[in-house]
């Protein structure tokens, strides 16, 4: 087991639209692959990581939700080749990427998705999600479209969100 080296802003693979992967391929390595991926995501506090964060190049993400108020107990959700198949509802809240530390910005997400995806086992599953699962679902998501949260941000704001991962940056490893 390891943590992983988190894959920052500017590196070309996260703007890598990923594929589909054959589960059979993965299997034997998923555990230890998917309890790397939780190690390294909970050593920063996030609430996901996707699998292009890591360096990988296949539509494989994890999700960690608070079971608790003090956020002490997660429950894990993996999702593999996920599709997003049903939105409804606007919601704006802030938003920040293990990717982009320190970068917070206001975006809009549908307030509810449906995803069908296969989870760990390789079984083909429905979620249908409020809160924070729904953000996280569709953060990862568009992690695997080689997308970043702060691409769905105001376009006013772009110019400022650019001076300012200009500065962060320089804070990152
Ligand atoms: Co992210």
């Amino acid at each position: 087991m390891a943590i992983r080296k988190i894959v920052k802003y500017g590196d070309p693979v996260l703007r890598k639209k990923l594929k589909p992967v054959d589960f059979k391929k993965i299997e034997a390595e998923l555990p230890a692959l998917l309890k790397d991926m939780e190690e390294t995501c909970l050593s920063v506090n996030g609430a996901g990581l996707a699998a292009n964060q890591i360096g990988l190049d296949y539509r494989l993400a994890v999700i960690l939700i608070p079971e608790d108020e003090k956020g002490e107990k997660k429950k894990r959700f993996v999702i593999i080749n996920p599709e997003i198949i049903e939105t409804e509802g606007m919601i704006t809240d802030e938003e920040g990427c293990l990717s982009l530390p320190g970068m917070f910005v206001e975006i809009d997400r549908a307030e509810k998705v449906k995803v069908r995806a296969l989870n760990e086992r390789g079984l083909a599953v429905e979620l249908c999600a409020t809160g924070l699962l729904a953000k996280a679902l569709q953060h990862e998501i568009d992690h695997l479209d080689g997308k970043i949260f702060i691409d769905h941000a105001d376009p006013r704001l772009k110019p400022q969100i650019k001076k300012e991962l200009k500065k962060l940056a320089k804070t990152w490893n």
